[in-house]
């Protein structure tokens, strides 16, 4: 009988229903912010799969990419409030939530190729002062400007259908959602059967992802081939035909076939991708998450949304005590205006009153350090990538292009992952 090990996951096709194009069954997961830009996710597309984009800190993005000016302006409005710790008078404006968001979807969807489909990842704990309102904006403005399908991640709120059952692509546009447990899934879909339309499918992240975790610090308890087991099981018994997504720890195309053959319509994957040359981070950043070893990485509570997160120890943004940049940034603000950092912050403030600078070890200031890349956040097999390429002569890593791994992904059988082609000769050894 033929094994696991024997297949690859170019055996295997994905289509959402009976008249979607033919897909490869990998999906690029969302990265924000900006790590999983518009150029890997593109790639992906190009490639015959899926790629996420995702509308972490969207006008900051654009600000970058596209020069606009959104983060200076609010900073502006707002200027007068700085040293203030009462932050509720600092608000999104949405028609520039709407342009900035219309922007980032449009100029990628205008540069799409290839026969796959580009996603946008919307992270539901982006709360943004005002939840529901900047969240309806973020969804509507992605469908006006053509999006082909949006992933609801990170706080999924149950009544986001209902937020855009009004948008004339509510049924056309694919929708699905991220859960790390059947008990998450059944809420979803219970709160959402009134707008009478199901999930086109919904990504099961087990404790292994990157970013944050749907799991308590009790994490290793769990995993992943379990949860997606029990939500099989469950769809099957409730007659949905719901295609089901794995993501969090499959790192070689054995371990997608695993899935595959389980019965998984796809896969979602990232950490590999981290380090490619089209990945939003930084090249200095990428070599951080190559040389990390498995003891670097820590699943801690630094997030003020208050979900774990894993990231590399050594990440800048831990312990750092900047001041809140809630005028500029304010991503996480809820509607009253509080943010756990903030709160963390002027705790230190007021017990270190004459200090220059201060430390805060159990939040860090979220927006401002996923902004400059300094919140590495990464999977739990990143101690892996370093096996995934070539060390060079300066002993940095050769950076991997999304189109090797991607067709590693595709064609490895047998837990292989094939090696890019050099880029530099390796400096040959003098003999005698
Ligand atoms: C650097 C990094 C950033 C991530 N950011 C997000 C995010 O913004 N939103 C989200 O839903 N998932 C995020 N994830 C999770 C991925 O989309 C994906 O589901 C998961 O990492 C897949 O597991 P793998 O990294 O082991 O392949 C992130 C993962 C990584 C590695």
């Amino acid at each position: 009988m033929m094994s696991a090990a024997d297949r690859c996951v170019d055996e295997f096709r994905f289509r959402f229903g009976r008249h979607g194009p033919e897909l490869i069954p990998i999906m690029l997961g969302g990265m924000g912010v900006d790590i999983s830009n518009a150029d890997l996710a593109l790639e992906i597309a190009r490639l015959g799969g899926i790629g996420h984009i995702s509308d972490a800190m969207v006008p900051t993005v654009t600000d970058r990419r596209y020069d606009t000016a959104y983060t200076k302006e609010k900073l502006k409005r707002y200027k007068y409030n700085v040293k203030s710790l009462d932050k509720s008078a600092v608000k999104f404006d949405l028609g520039l939530l709407a342009e900035a968001q219309k922007m980032h979807v449009l100029r990628t969807m205008e540069r799409k190729r290839g026969p796959g489909l580009i996603f946008i990842n919307c992270m539901e704990k982006l709360t943004m002062a005002a939840p529901k309102e900047t969240l309806k904006v973020r969804l509507e403005s992605a469908l006006d400007a053509g999006i082909d399908g949006i992933t609801l991640s990170a706080g999924l709120h149950l009544g986001s259908f209902a937020l855009i059952e009004e948008h004339p692509r509510f049924r056309d546009a694919k929708l699905g959602i991220i859960v790390s447990s059947v008990r998450a899934l059944q809420l979803f879909l219970k709160k959402s059967a009134r707008t009478r339309r199901l999930p086109d499918f919904v990504v099961v992240e087990g404790p292994l992802a990157g970013g944050h975790l749907g799991f308590g610090l009790d994490w290793a308890r769990y995993d992943l081939r379990s949860i997606v087991t029990e939500v099989l099981q469950y769809l099957a018994r409730e007659e949905l035909a719901i295609p089901v997504i794995p993501a969090g720890g499959i790192f070689t195309g054995t371990d997608a076939v695993e899935f595959l053959e389980m019965g998984a319509a796809a896969v979602q994957v990232a950490t590999r991708f981290t380090v490619t040359k089209e990945c939003g981070l930084p090249d200095r950043v990428k070599q951080e998450y190559f040389k990390a070893n498995e003891e670097d990485i820590e699943v801690n509570t630094i997030s003020p949304t208050g979900y774990p997160m894993r990231m590399l120890k050594s990440s800048p943004a831990i312990g750092a005590g900047i001041r809140p940049n809630c005028e500029a940034f304010g991503y996480l603000l809820d509607a009253n205006g509080h943010c756990a950092y903030i709160d963390a912050y002027n705790r230190e403030v007021e017990k270190n009153p004459h200090a220059k600078t201060i430390h805060v070890w159990d939040k860090t200031c979220l927006c401002t350090h996923m902004r400059n890349f300094d919140c590495w956040t990464c999977g739990h097999y990143t101690y892996r990538l370093k096996d995934t390429t070539h060390r060079l002569p300066d002993g940095s890593y050769q950076l991997l292009t999304a189109e090797h791994v991607f067709n590693d992904y595709r064609y490895s059988k047998n837990h292989e992952i094939a090696l890019p082609p050099r880029e530099v000769e390796p400096t040959p050894v003098a003999a005698g």
